[in-house]
């Protein structure tokens, strides 16, 4: 049996010049948890070339979505941006990973810390309604270098709460959090600044974060992954080893050159 199933690109969006998401078909026996990643890819010169994504649609949709940079000497994506509506697309048939509700200790608040496309995960993980019921808050932390990477602000801040299944469950519980570093925005600085100098913190009106009551999950380049774990070791979190047993926060290891 093949590794891969053959979809098909349903919609485009492009955000800016870097940065696009896409919509595909999903195959019915596709089974995944909010918050994992599957290896996507397009056949070249007869071969499959392939990448790990995570998936950003929640577990319950139709369909698949995936956010991309543009690279425009990466392998796949200098020719995955040019994506049309209706091309083939492999997609890898085990969805993985570690950034997963279930290998978190239960806790109060739970953030997550995501850099660029590292957002892709939790806009699945913020569309499941169990995540509502396991924490008092979510936090979304966002950061990116220019305001136009802010994919999905507008769903966050605007559809999210009107959804008509749990849009209640989300109002009150999701706090966004954009934060840009490279011009000027409402909230800027690097998310790591940002934790140590308290004043995320201060901004979403919550106690500095702590192992006590905080939970969280990171995903972005290796290294704001080094650096974030750095900060949350010093202050007493202990990361989930990823073998199903709980921790206090969780780390994406899939990201790799596009
Ligand atoms: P900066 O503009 O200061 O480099 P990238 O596109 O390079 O992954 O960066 C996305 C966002 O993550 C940018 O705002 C960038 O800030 C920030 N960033 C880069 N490296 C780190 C790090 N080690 N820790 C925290 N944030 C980081």
């Amino acid at each position: 049996m093949a590794a891969f199933n053959t979809e098909r690109v349903l919609s485009v969006h492009h955000w800016n010049d870097t940065l696009f998401s896409f919509t595909t078909t999903r195959d019915a026996a596709l089974r995944f948890h909010n918050g994992h990643f599957v290896m996507i890819g397009l056949e070249v010169e007869g071969k499959p070339l392939l990448r790990a994504y995570s998936i950003a649609s929640a577990n319950y949709e139709e369909n698949l979505e995936f956010l991309s940079i543009k690279v425009p000497d990466g392998p796949l994506t200098s020719r995955l941006q040019h994506l049309k509506v209706g091309d083939p697309i492999l997609v890898s048939k085990k969805p993985v990973g570690t950034l997963v509700v279930d290998d978190l200790k239960p806790g109060k608040n739970l953030y997550l810390f995501g850099t660029g496309t590292g957002l892709a995960p939790f806009m699945s993980i913020i569309k499941d309604p169990e995540v509502y019921e396991r924490f008092e808050k979510v936090i979304l932390v966002h950061g990116v270098r220019w305001v136009s990477e802010l994919a999905y602000a507008d769903y966050i801040q605007n559809d999210l709460p009107n959804n008509e299944h749990f849009g209640e469950l989300v109002n009150g519980k999701l706090v966004y959090y954009p934060t840009v570093t490279r011009e000027a925005f409402r909230n800027q600085g690097r998310i790591t600044e940002l934790i140590a100098n308290g004043k995320l913190a201060q901004d979403v009106g919550l106690p500095p974060i702590n192992p006590d009551t905080d939970r969280a999950m990171l995903c972005g380049s290796p290294a704001m992954l080094t650096d974030i774990s750095a900060l949350l070791d010093g202050l007493g979190f202990e990361v989930s080893p990823g073998t199903g047993q709980p921790g206090d926060y969780v780390v994406e290891r899939a990201f790799v050159e596009k």
